[in-house]
């Protein structure tokens, strides 16, 4: 039976229990917790199956039908009223960074969960049936390419792509899915979505800082990754003339500043990385002779982006003559810029609006799962501000009055559309 509110718009009138919704998202971060308050549940790692069991026994607490597919996308479903329309969806993930917080990817998952409980406390039934997908290895933190669930779903990458993933250990993504028991049978993909939203914290500050409760997302920067690998020769730190060294992490370094170079460069807009670096042999007394590096390059606007990519290009040759280095330079990922399907940014916006909630209109700094799933279905995504815009960091925050508040706003948008 629809919940009726005065203004005759189903479903209008019901709110997600934020106490619930809080101590579900506290109970996952217990799994993978840190020292410092976050969580480091790592793409496929024992970690990372704990959480996933935890939320597959909740969402099996809460009468939704669970299947696993052949990436180790979980899908949780709860019927409509007509079971041949496609699903309503939301969701994120349950992976984190190594000093990851406990609410980037988790919220998405745990919202989708408490709007379905919502429903579920009020008898509502809906016409289309309603899903709450964890997709694989978001982050890209474990596996070199993020949101590689939700791509393989959407078609952009190839499925033996996903599988054939390694980590830096050599451990591929398809053995690992097998090791903690989520190599699911369902196909991956294929099937159509009516329409994908995703609630997240904006991992950044400008939500905060202009004191508004919802971002109202209308699309996702661009992003591009680079692999680098710079060959010199080992020598010992000792003997070996100032003149004659071939110092691998000396060319390393004049890539990590031209990189922090052409980020500022490119301003506004622009973000350029270098997160990740191994030394090889890493040893104190030994002239580096080979360092592999990761380069993230971003930019809202795709010349821009690609501007950003040949002037690293340009710089990482340039380090590799003047060192006397071989220099081997791969771009392995890429998502372009996104723009939101208007219907679904503007389900959101009325959500908020309606709820009484301040919104303003943002653009994501980070990838997420919708940004592969606006490919394929109708997307959008609902922000909440996190304390001093930080994220990726133990010490990621959010208050639990906001974090309802985008709840509220994903049950309201997933109704409306
Ligand atoms: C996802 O976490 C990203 O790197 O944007
Ligand atoms: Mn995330
Ligand atoms: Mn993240």
């Amino acid at each position: 039976m629809a919940t009726e509110n005065p203004s005759g718009q189903p479903g209008r009138n019901i709110r997600i229990d934020g106490g619930r919704l809080w101590q579900s998202l506290m109970d996952l971060a217990a799994i993978g917790a840190t020292a410092k308050g976050g969580v480091c549940r790592l793409a496929l790692s024992d970690e990372d199956r704990e959480g996933r069991d935890l939320f597959v026994r909740w969402c099996e607490e809460a009468g939704l039908a669970v299947s696993v597919d052949v990436m180790g996308n979980i899908f949780a479903r709860r019927p409509g009223r007509n079971p041949e329309l496609p699903p309503v969806m939301a969701g994120s993930h349950l992976d984190s960074q190594p000093t990851g917080g406990k609410f980037d990817g988790a919220y998405g998952v745990m919202a989708g969960l408490e709007v379905m409980r919502t429903l579920n406390d009020l008898g509502y039934e809906t016409e289309a049936p309603l899903e709450v997908a964890a997709w694989t290895n978001e982050e890209g933190s474990r596996f070199p390419a993020p949101m590689i669930g939700s791509a393989v779903f959407a078609g952009i990458s190839e499925l033996a792509e996903g599988l054939g993933l390694q980590d830096l250990d050599g451990n591929s993504l398809g053995d690992e899915l097998a090791r903690i028991g989520y190599a699911g049978e369902a196909a991956v993909g294929g099937r159509q979505v009516a329409a994908y939203f995703e609630a997240h914290i904006e991992q950044g500050p400008i939500l905060e800082a202009e004191q508004r409760v919802i971002g109202v997302v209308g699309g996702v920067q661009g992003l591009r990754w680079y692999e680098i690998t710079l060959t010199g020769q080992e020598a010992h730190a000792g003997p070996t003339p100032m003149p004659s060294r071939r110092d691998a992490l000396l060319g390393a370094s004049h890539i990590v500043a031209a990189v922090n170079r052409i980020g500022h460069e490119h301003l506004p807009g622009a973000c350029a990385t270098v997160g990740l670096m191994q030394v090889h042999p890493n040893s104190r007394n030994v002239i580096p002779g080979r360092v592999f590096m990761n380069i993230d390059l971003r930019h809202p606007e795709t010349e821009i982006l690609d501007a950003m990519g040949a002037a690293l290009q340009t710089a990482s040759e340039a380090a590799a003559a003047e060192g006397g280095l071989e220099l081997d330079f791969a771009e392995i990922h890429h998502s372009p810029a996104v723009v939101f399907d208007p219907a679904c940014v503007a389900a959101v916006r009325n959500g908020a609006e309606e709820a009484g909630y301040s919104h303003m209109d943002i653009v994501s700094g980070a990838g997420h799962d919708a940004c592969c799933m606006a490919e394929v279905a109708p997307t959008g995504m609902i922000f909440v501000p996190c304390a001093d815009g930080i994220s990726h960091n133990e010490e990621e925050s959010a208050t639990a009055a906001d974090l309802e508040a985008g709840c509220n706003v994903l049950l309201q948008a997933m109704l409306a559309v």
